[in-house]
């Protein structure tokens, strides 16, 4: 299975089998790690495997009880959590395709020694292992809005649009909150968050995000297109009611 294939069959995995992975398996998600893509430049991140089957650490958090936890940390900047998010997400597609399980831990309990790295702050941090049933499942049985209830549509979608669309209604967001939503306008898809009252954390929100445009660069990379993401002005200067402007997605013809 490709990268892009997971996204249309991953899903959470709340249960492991408290098994060791091998050095091989460890070696080529540091790996991974390494060849990632970043979605803003100058922003240092460094990762952490924490193994929990070997060396019995204790990972104080609420929640998902898995073999391995990824920790990503990052350089206090600004959009840091959404380029973690970006990150995490890329590496954990990158386990399914292994045959692995994840699932995101939002507010993750740490002990201090994770904390921080340095000057890095922990960002986010993803359960992985293998699954004590299925990681995977079929496409009918993602719990997701419908298109037409996440996405105003100004014009007739491309066929590289409804592709983007698509691995976007699919990402996986804390509590499923889904609070992405997509204009198609002037060729390009301009991606906005709702506004939300009490409930995600600016720091969720970032991560929510940053996740979501993984899936986008994923589709755009199997896809060959060549997309930007980038911050129009003339939008980033209006102001919306239920809504705020995160980014464009651009293609470059
Ligand atoms: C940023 C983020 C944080 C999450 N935190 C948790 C968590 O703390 N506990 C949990 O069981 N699931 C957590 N999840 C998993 C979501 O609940 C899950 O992605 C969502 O319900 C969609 O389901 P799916 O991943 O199976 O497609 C988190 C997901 C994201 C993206």
């Amino acid at each position: 299975m490709t990268i892009y294939n997971t996204i249309f069959v991953r899903k959470s995995v709340r249960s492991y089998k408290m098994e060791s992975l091998s050095e091989e398996l460890l070696d080529s998600l540091r790996d991974a790690y390494e060849e990632r893509q970043k979605l803003f430049m100058g922003i240092e991140t460094e990762l952490e495997i924490i193994d929990c089957v070997n060396k019995r650490e204790k990972i104080a958090m609420f929640g998902v009880k898995a073999p391995y936890y990824l920790a990503l940390y990052t350089e206090e900047k600004d959009k840091g959590i959404m380029n973690a998010g970006y990150i995490m997400e890329q590496l954990s597609l990158f386990l399914y395709t292994k045959g692995l399980g994840c699932c995101f831990v939002g507010s993750p309990v740490v002990g201090r020694k994770y904390k921080a790295i340095g000057n890095k702050k922990l960002a986010c941090i993803l359960a992985f292992g293998k699954a004590k049933g299925s990681a995977v499942r079929v496409p009918s049985e993602f719990k997701r809005m419908e298109m037409n209830q996440l996405c105003v549509f100004k014009e007739q979608p491309r066929q590289w649009m409804r592709q983007l669309l698509e691995v976007s209604r699919l990402a996986p967001s804390s509590m499923n909150s889904q609070p992405w939503r997509f204009l198609v306008y002037d060729n390009k898809i301009h991606v906005f968050s709702k506004k939300s009252g009490l409930g995600t954390s600016k720091k969720l929100k970032e991560l929510n995000f940053g996740i979501l445009f993984a899936h986008m660069m994923v589709a755009a990379e199997e896809l060959w297109l060549d997309l930007d993401l980038i911050r129009l002005e003339n939008i980033s200067q209006k102001n919306f009611e239920n809504c705020e402007y995160v980014l464009s997605a651009v293609l470059n013809t």
